[in-house]
């Protein structure tokens, strides 16, 4: 599922999507250099959501991910909480992968639920 283009991701900012059509983003990405970090946009507090304004999520110096609601600082590079109420917590990933053209999707996952 296309997210989006690399030419659409400045570096060092942030930018959320609803890929689901749900009226609200439910993925957000942050770029860092080369690098990509896609988390579900749902802090693990309360399972809100985290921008603070429409693509905003990140603290003012731009080193982490805060969550609007109250102020929990995750690690960019990992989604760890690592400041707030949801201290150890970590954010969901979400896997991309981006495209020889530079268009940005979320991965297919390709896991199968097993029951015992
Ligand atoms: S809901 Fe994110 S810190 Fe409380």
């Amino acid at each position: 599922m296309k997210l989006c283009h690399w030419n659409d991701l400045p570096d060092g900012e942030s930018r959320g999507f609803d890929p689901a059509g749900r009226g609200q983003d439910t993925v957000l990405i942050v770029r860092q250099g080369e690098r990509l970090y896609a988390y579900a946009d749902l802090c693990p507090h309360l399972d809100t959501p985290m921008a603070w304004r429409k693509d905003k999520y990140l603290n003012a110096a731009g080193d982490r991910i805060v969550c609007a609601a109250h102020g929990a600082l995750f690690d960019i590079t990992n989604g760890l909480c690592t400041l707030g109420p949801c201290l150890g917590d970590a954010l969901v990933p979400v896997p991309l992968t981006v495209q020889a053209n530079g268009e940005i999707h979320i991965a297919p996952t390709n896991h199968k639920e097993t029951n015992p």
